[in-house]
């Protein structure tokens, strides 16, 4: 079972009207559907759509690469979305030519000249091409993860035999994407995730939003980013109001209503993150890096190396020998576990007797992972556990405080006062340099709930920054300007290495804020071309919870909604 206000076995909503999703006026809203279908009339030749979905993209407030390490993770969903309208042209029974045609799968944007439609067979066995970064490549991860997951239930071959499916001439889909790409708020995710619940309908098929996380967490590996699972489980499980903390094995979404007196902005650091691209120097490696840390663990804790080596997350390791899964045991076994500084492949492969890493990663089979050890000879692993594990007890703090309890017991409380005991330190007098408790921060004792929820997100970035070597100067820099403004924290989000930072303050300033970050960070930046001052709207804003995936249905006469 998920946690207590998970919403895994819900089905998708089915909108009744666009306030039901959407805060924003609601003129401009029915602009865009209808600019939606008019697009999708002229492409495709006077057809209709048959669905329309939307799924929006998200900010991570805390929990930065550890959902693919299994540990729980705290993003929202916002307001910028992808809306998608799909229809399924079918074969007139008895037309022999048209029985005979391959059928297709014909993709484009309302934005055609900047994304260029492209066609593809009906065929969920094709691959994408991870070497040509197409934006229709997550129209593609989409389309398979739904006879993935048939295949999964066992449903393929009996859907695939189905008349509807027999029938199928051409699946017609448009994308209309508001959320600005590379920016670390869930592009990709939030377009596969619109298509994927735009396809379901259409094919009359019918997953639960927990299947659906899942589902498109596993499709969106297609493109070649080895992924966890949060983008996908937010845009699908969000909800108005509400930030979420999104659990994995099993997938669950547990309700965090986030301090009323608080806003969150949102500043693009215009430096562009793409995660594809990059994925073998950064993404991608770091998910080898962690695996080979867990591995490492396991040996440290006298596990056969064959069966260290099976080892996949740094939470199996720890939940298996460190006091079923004590974040601060963990954290003070990496540093008996592993070394500090790099380890060489040769050290790993040889010293360490891992053998052929080529192995252990499946490179045969995964060409993600073949490349990040085709093109890097050293991996990190010390501070890439670390930054895992006291990430993890992050999550846990501000989820703590979110829900009201005091910052003292949330985040030093007993269990620092223990461990204190058991390494010998006198709780208030501080912590030695070397301390494993200095990963998550000197004790906050007497702090408000506001100071402390904006100190975790602090040590959140410069974790990022130091120990997971995942920011980049501009999100530094934009880091800096928030603070300097006066927000109360400030942290890069998502993967990181350019895209977006979040920064928490007080209601009652967050214009002046915006108003200082736009003239220390952005006037340059639009002075000198790296960033338009038409997208200014898009680049600093502030942003609350809002809901997540929804199917609207278009009816040609109203509109948009029946
Ligand atoms: C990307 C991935 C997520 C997550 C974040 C980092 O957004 O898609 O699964 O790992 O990076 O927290």
């Amino acid at each position: 079972m998920g946690a207590v206000g998970s919403k895994q076995h819900a089905r998708v909503p089915k909108a009744s009207k666009l306030s039901d999703v959407y805060d924003d006026n609601e003129n401009s809203v029915a602009t865009r559907y209808d600019t939606l279908v008019s697009a999708f009339k002229t492409q495709f030749e006077g057809e209709k759509p048959k669905t329309i979905a939307r799924s929006p993209g998200r900010v991570n407030l805390i929990g930065e690469h550890i959902d693919y390490e299994g540990y729980s993770v705290l993003p929202m969903a916002i307001g910028l979305d992808v809306i998608v309208a799909v229809s399924v042209a079918l074969k007139e029974e008895g037309n022999v030519e048209e029985d005979e045609a391959e059928a297709t799968l014909s993709i484009a944007n309302v934005d055609g000249e900047k994304y260029m439609p492209k066609e593809f067979p009906f065929d969920h066995e094709q691959e994408v091409d991870v070497k040509s970064h197409h934006w229709t490549n997550y129209v593609l991860c989409g389309f398979k993860g739904i006879f993935d997951q048939l295949k999964k239930q066992n449903k393929l071959e009996s859907v695939l035999e189905s008349a509807f499916m027999k029938r199928v001439k051409k699946v017609m889909v448009m994308v209309d994407g508001k959320v600005p790409l590379g920016s670390g708020l869930s592009s990709s995710s939030a377009l596969n995730c619109a298509v994927t619940v735009a396809l379901m309908d259409a094919f009359e098929l019918s997953f639960t939003k927990g299947e659906l996380s899942e589902l498109t967490c596993l499709s969106e590996r297609y493109s070649g980013t080895q992924s966890g699972g949060m983008d996908q489980a937010i845009s699908i499980m969000g909800e108005k109001d509400l930030a979420k903390r999104i659990d994995f094995n099993p997938i669950g979404a547990m309700d965090v209503p986030l301090p009323t007196n608080l806003t969150f902005l949102i500043g693009n650091s215009c430096a562009v993150s793409k995660k594809a691209e990059s994925a073998h120097k950064h993404y991608n490696l770091r998910v080898v890096e962690c695996r080979l840390a867990a591995i490492l663990m396991a040996k440290h804790y006298g596990e056969d190396i064959e069966k260290a080596k099976t080892r996949v997350t740094l939470r199996e390791v720890a939940d298996l020998y460190c006091n079923k899964g004590d974040l601060w045991t963990a954290l003070g076994a990496v540093r008996k576990a592993l070394n500090e500084g790099s380890y060489t492949k040769k050290q790993l492969e040889n010293d360490e007797g891992l053998g052929d890493l080529r192995k252990i990663f499946d490179c045969e089979n995964n060409e993600a992972f073949n490349v990040v050890l085709q093109k890097n000879d050293t991996f990190k692993l010390r501070d890439r556990a670390r930054h895992v594990f006291s990430e993890a007890r992050r999550v846990h703090e501000f989820q703590k405080i979110c829900e009201g309890q005091s910052p003292r017991y949330a985040v030093s409380g007993p269990i620092y006062e223990h461990w204190c005991k058991v390494i010998g330190l006198e709780p208030d007098v501080g912590v030695a340099s070397d301390d494993p408790t200095k990963d998550f921060g000197h004790p906050m004792y007497g702090m408000g709930k506001e100071d402390a929820l904006a100190k975790l997100m602090h040590l959140s970035h410069e974790s990022c920054k130091t120990q997971y070597e995942c920011s980049c100067d501009e999100l530094d820099e934009l880091v800096d300007a928030f603070m300097s403004a006066g927000a109360l924290g400030a942290r890069l989000t998502g993967a990181g290495w350019g895209g977006c930072v979040v920064a928490v303050c007080e209601s009652d300033i967050a214009e002046e804020i915006l108003a200082d970050v736009k003239k220390s960070f952005y006037e340059k930046r639009f002075q000198s071309g790296v960033a338009n001052i038409a997208d200014e709207t898009n680049l600093l804003f502030k942003t609350a919870p809002s809901a997540g995936a929804a199917i609207l249905h278009y009816d040609d006469e109203k509109g948009v909604i029946v």
